[in-house]
């Protein structure tokens, strides 16, 4: 018989996951404790942007198989329970915010049906798996918990659930184990990798991954501050070390850094934990790679004072993207709105397009002017920010674009755009990670 599946939290991660395990063919419930986003959800309509997650979901509610409700008490007949809450950082802290797991557990803990079992999926402090199925045993003793950290990528997220590169679960019962490769048997009969791992561990392997890709980024970065100062180029450099298959060429695109919901609050978490559990040492460099991140947004603004006056009061500077990354209209810590905050801080007039993301800009900071056409940010600029690599900035055409600006300054910094071309187009175009002697030629 087919299993029966709750979803508990339906944001990025809730939403994509009830969705891609409904078209599995799996029957699936999404709850959520906000109405509006439930009623949203419920209509087939995404309360943000992810390529290809709208079509999906409507199919899946269409064809019966996805319901949403805030009715924790619909999910008591299903077998397996993911939980997918988030896990925010804490407000003025490094640590994440269990608030919303703890009490996502609390919900269910006593709803759920005896032989059933939970399976968390939110990042979490490495610790937390073991504390929480504690908790449940001590409610509902005939139950049990493991943890199947999610791997996906905004923007990508519904490919990475449907073919994730691998299958992660912790858990040291074979029947839990058994269940979930039930749950996930469409993508084991596609071989991918199944790791079974104990809960600690499988905590650790998603803070773990997700450290990495921030040093990989912090890395290239670093090496991008060395090349502006020893007159090297880092986009060579990382297309030559990325040949290498021990580096790899992903991950290694040099600009203003990390931001979004997931890394930058990850390796805080990260390091919060680790001095709890008296092993701080070990996350040190985690804090250089924080700072090198957060080093690029200054380093960014410096080119800004360099190529038009210290002083940018009144300046008109134009800003291409708000988003964190392409295909995505999450702008949590985003670079490219920090920026652009900061620029505008310190006196400039700046406008701001972005695709997607303006509605949430907009929200978050509300003193910035946005335009929702390219023509319209550009007009008049004494300068021009790169700052979210949208597939249609890499599509524009530089001549076109001079026309419209009083001093053709492009800075790119996300190091994307095709620097021949706006070179030759008339453009004095910066990057970060390029050194100035290089620009010049
Ligand atoms: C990240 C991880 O990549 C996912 O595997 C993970 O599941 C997810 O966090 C999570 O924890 O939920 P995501 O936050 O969607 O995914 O974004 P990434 O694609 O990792 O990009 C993060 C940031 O790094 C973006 O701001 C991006 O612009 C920046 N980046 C990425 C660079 O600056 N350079 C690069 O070479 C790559």
């Amino acid at each position: 018989m087919s299993l029966k599946l709750s979803v508990i939290g339906t944001g990025y991660l809730g939403a994509t996951h009830a969705a891609c395990m409904a078209s599995m063919g799996f029957e699936v419930i999404g709850v959520d404790v906000d109405q509006m986003k439930i009623d949203l959800l419920a209509q087939g309509r995404v309360p943000f942007y992810e390529p290809d997650l709208e079509e999906l979901l409507t199919e899946q509610i269409k064809s019966g198989r996805l319901t949403f409700t805030t009715d924790f008490k619909a999910i008591k007949d299903c077998d397996v329970h993911f939980i997918c809450v988030g896990t925010p950082q804490v407000k003025g802290g490094n640590a994440a915010d269990l608030t919303y797991v703890d009490a996502a557990l609390e919900q269910i803990a006593s709803i759920v049906k005896a032989g059933s079992l939970v399976v968390g999926k939110s990042t979490v402090p490495v610790g937390t798996a073991s504390r929480l199925r504690t908790r449940l045993i001590q409610v509902n003793p005939d139950v049990d918990l493991a943890w199947n950290p999610e791997f996906l990528r905004e923007g990508f997220a519904v490919e990475d659930t449907l073919r994730p590169n691998r299958l992660v679960v912790g858990t040291t019962s074979d029947k839990a184990e058994a269940t979930l490769k039930q749950v996930y048997a469409k993508n084991l009969a596609d071989a991918t990798p199944w790791v079974r791992a104990d809960l600690p561990t499988a905590e650790l392997v998603k803070v773990a991954a997700n450290s990495f890709l921030a040093t990989k980024i912090s890395f290239i970065n670093a090496m991008a501050e060395i090349c502006e100062a020893a007159g090297g180029d880092v986009t060579v450099l990382a297309k030559a070390i990325g040949y290498d298959p021990r580096i790899g060429n992903r991950f290694l695109q040099a600009g203003i850094g990390f931001g979004g919901g997931c890394l930058p609050k990850d390796i805080r978490a990260f390091m919060a934990r680790a001095e709890e559990l008296g092993a701080q040492q070990a996350l040190e460099f985690l804090k250089e790679i924080d700072s090198i991140n957060l080093r690029a947004r200054q380093r960014i603004i410096e080119l800004v004072r360099k190529d038009l006056t210290d002083d940018l009061t009144g300046k008109k500077v134009a800003i291409l993207g708000a988003a964190f990354k392409p295909d995505s209209d999450d702008v949590r810590d985003s670079p490219a709105l920090d920026i652009a905050a900061q620029i505008q801080a310190a006196g400039a007039v700046v406008t701001v397009h972005d695709p997607k993301a303006i509605a949430n800009a907009q929200k978050r900071f509300p003193a910035l002017n946005f335009a929702q056409e390219i023509e319209k940010t550009l007009q008049d600029a004494e300068i021009v920010l790169h700052l979210t690599e949208w597939k249609i900035y890499r599509e524009l055409d530089p001549t076109k674009m001079k026309s419209l600006v009083k001093n053709p300054i492009m800075i790119d910094g996300r190091n994307a755009l095709d620097r021949t071309a706006w070179r030759n187009a008339g453009w004095k175009f910066r990057a970060l990670g390029v050194s100035e002697e290089l620009e010049k030629k």
